[in-house]
């Protein structure tokens, strides 16, 4: 019998859904959810209780579940609260794993016991009703893509006759089958250092990702991936993975309780979280997107990729690439001026750039971080004229403009803090701490919200401005503010509903300069790559992964970032050597492969280029532009290095084959070693593909090969040296 059961388990699975829908089973309180290849099933158990029932590759429709159950308690200090995955499960009556929600009520009663109301599918997505008895309702929303995610969120009601003090709400707890060995990727990092990829075998306990930050943070990324051990790696192998979608505080628990059940709760951080619910009010919670492959790390992010492109970035679905930037930000720091930057500008455009940009130190009396900022009209000696006729030569060079704006910070010595100084956050009597020599605006109050978006619109009205480079140069250190008598309703929420209004108003603001100028694209940057998530990137085209330009580490953050963000938003430039970081030199080929994994930019202070540089950046420009969309909308393999090499080559392909190309990077040869053979991915084993080498001064095609042999024996490529470098276009012969 139990083989019997196996069998047709395993028929039901290997039936994949291509599409997304949600199938209410007949007769019962079950609901199972399709997104892509992955199935998601929840229902009602006899205690009115609602249950994850399973996550994993697609179970048919026709699969009867049996009404679920709920698991017997571990002995009288772990009840069946704790031994049943509960699918969002209140603080209160003996549950000792993670809560996804802790509520006080005005009583004083401390504890939050959910059943299930009703349940109703709605535009595509399901929706529960979760209720307890002081009157606070839990609506569970799951909304499937076929891209193979699903989006979770919660919104927390307080339908009762006093307030509540909401102290943990999170979106989603996803649980994942019990009786394996786990291990959980996540990401870290620090300024011009982000996104270095963690792998650890699951043990009991709770690890926690998390920012206290404000913002989405440097230290950690709000994305995991779960693979099996001894079954999971970069190509093959189960991975449950997630992304939150949020840029202020917040926090992922991955716990695996001491009954080895692996639970990922996320939300808001609960860390100096308490958000007042008045009688009739709701909390709405970020979305927390999952998904699951059985094809291991490389396709989980891919279907990251695709689902950020197809749904997520602005002009989803078909965002176009990026076009190449030029930005002087290490060649001039804080001097731009109109004839200095015109000189660039030319330059630029020889070299085959599209769009010119302005950094930090156009505006007020900014010419070092030390003041200025906040008093955002053009500094009268650096552009004499205003930005026009800079604008106007840009465009007639055949580029757009892009201007750099950090609208959410203030330095005390500016016009804007000497006129508004209640505007900055802060505790009442207390210093404000100063980073970079900044504070931060309180964008959480609504004149400031409205402050910061009728200057940008005024901006971007006033001026022919493509791109906005919006930058967020600090953390937060006193979140509060001084006076509550603000007309935002702050008063209402509480003070430490700062971490979820100022959010809300910056998605706001965004919003509405999207909505007055829908050609705009943004920048998301934080002193490099501090607020990167799937929130910000609903309103931003790309992102700034790092400050760190260094092409060699560069190849690491990349890496690291593509795991769980989609090359096309992955903004990489080429700048100057000795690097400003590392004081590294590496050929400016290597810097230009390094920079071709994401949307190329230039970074560097051309007028101290060589004609022999000029003309080789011109060249592998001309190479980038044609390979530039396989990049942008391609699949992205990272591959095995053949040597002992710390880097990676990379391959990325068009989604119907036809088309792909590889970049392979060399630190240092060692023994004499020519490096080898990388094995491809992705490819038709059965078309032949004609194989283009691609480097400065030296363009050599090949005889074409199967696909199989690429995939199978792999390409050959020889590297010598200290960062050599090497790129091939892969194109299939009809
Ligand atoms: C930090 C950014 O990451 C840099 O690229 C640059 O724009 C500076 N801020 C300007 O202050």
């Amino acid at each position: 019998m139990r083989v019997k059961i196996a069998f047709l388990f395993f028929c039901l699975v290997a039936a994949a859904h291509a599409q997304s829908s949600i199938h209410t089973q007949a007769g019962t309180r079950i609901w199972n959810i399709h997104a892509g290849k992955m199935s998601y099933v929840i229902g009602v158990d006899e205690e009115n209780v609602l249950q994850s029932l399973y996550w994993g590759p697609t179970i048919e429709d026709s699969y009867q579940w049996p009404t679920p159950h709920s698991q017997p308690e571990r002995a009288s200090f772990d009840l069946p609260i704790n031994t049943t995955p509960l699918e969002y499960a209140g603080w209160g009556a003996g549950l000792f794993t993670e809560p996804a929600l802790k509520v006080t009520s005005a009583s004083g009663d401390r504890s939050m016991v959910l059943h299930f109301e009703s349940a109703d599918i709605e535009d595509k997505r399901l929706h529960i009703v979760l209720r307890d008895v002081h009157s606070i309702r839990v609506h569970l929303y799951y909304e499937p893509y076929p891209e193979g995610i699903l989006g979770r969120s919660s919104r927390i009601e307080n339908s009762g006759a006093t307030p509540v003090q909401v102290e943990q709400a999170s979106s989603a707890t996803w649980s994942l089958p019990s009786g394996r060995k786990y291990e959980v990727s996540w990401l870290t990092g620090q300024w011009g250092a982000e996104w270095q990829l963690h792998r650890e075998a699951m043990q009991p306990g709770v690890r926690v990702l998390e920012s206290r930050r404000g913002s989405t943070s440097h230290q950690a990324n709000p994305w995991f991936a779960i693979g099996q051990i001894d079954e999971t790696t970069e190509h093959s192998g189960p991975v449950w993975f997630g992304e939150l979608a949020w840029s202020g505080s917040w926090r992922m628990t991955i716990e695996e309780t001491s009954l080895h059940l692996l639970r990922v709760t996320g939300g808001y951080n609960p860390f100096d979280f308490t958000y007042t619910l008045l009688p009739g009010k709701t909390l709405e919670t970020p979305v927390f997107y999952g998904g699951y492959t059985a094809d291991g790390q490389g396709e989980a992010s891919r279907i990251l990729h695709r689902f950020q492109l197809g749904k997520i970035l602005p002009h989803h679905p078909s965002p176009a690439p990026r076009p190449i930037v030029y930005n002087s930000w290490e060649a001039t720091e804080f001097g731009v001026n109109e004839k200095g930057q015109t000189a660039l500008a030319d330059k630029a455009a020889k070299l085959g750039v599209e769009r010119f940009v302005v950094d930090d130190g156009w505006f007020g009396e900014r010419n070092s971080d030390k003041a200025g900022l906040g008093d955002w009209t053009v500094n009268p000696k650096k552009f004499p004229h205003g930005l026009k006729p800079l604008i106007d030569h840009v465009h007639s060079l055949g580029m757009s403009f892009g201007l750099w704006v950090e609208p959410e910070m203030v330095n005390p010595d500016s016009n804007l803090y000497r006129q508004h100084p209640e505007w900055v956050m802060q505790f009442p009597g207390r210093q404000g701490t100063l980073a970079r020599n900044q504070l931060v605006l309180n964008l959480a109050r609504d004149d400031v919200k409205e402050f910061t978006f009728r200057w940008l619109d005024k901006l971007l009205r006033e001026n022919d401005i493509a791109f906005l480079k919006w930058d967020y140069n600090r953390n937060w250190s006193e979140p509060g503010w001084e006076d509550e008598a603000t007309e935002s309703g702050l008063e209402h929420d509480g003070q430490k509903a700062i971490y979820v209004r100022y959010v809300q108003n910056l998605y706001e603001i965004l919003a509405r300069l999207k909505a007055n100028h829908p050609e705009l694209e943004i920048e998301s940057c934080s002193g490099g790559g501090g607020r990167t998530d799937l929130g910000i990137l609903r309103y931003t085209d790309e992102v700034w992964p790092s400050d760190n330009t260094d092409a060699l580490d560069r190849l690491r953050i990349q890496e690291g970032f593509t795991h769980a963000y989609a090359p096309q938003t992955m903004a990489a430039w080429v700048t100057d050597v000795p690097n400003f970081l590392d004081r590294r030199s590496i050929p400016l080929q290597f810097r230009f492969f390094s920079a071709m994994q994401g949307a190329l930019g230039i970074g560097g202070d051309l007028n101290r280029w060589s004609d022999e540089d000029l003309d080789s950046a011109k060249q592998l420009i001309a190479f980038y532009k044609t390979i530039r969309p396989i990049v942008a909308n391609g699949n992205l393999y990272r591959l095995e290095s053949p040597s002992d090499d710390d880097t990676k080559p990379v391959e990325y392909v068009t989604s119907g084959q036809t088309e792909a190309v590889v970049f392979a990077y060399l630190h240092a040869q060692h023994y004499g070693m020519t490096y080898g053979n990388v094995r491809l991915y992705g490819l038709s084993p059965t078309a032949m593909y004609r194989i283009e080498q691609f480097g400065t001064g030296m363009n050599r095609t090949a005889a074409s090969v199967p696909g199989q042999i690429l995939m199978t024996q792999g390409l050959p490529i020889s590297l010598r040296g200290e960062f050599d470098s090497t790129a091939f276009r892969i194109v299939r012969v009809p």
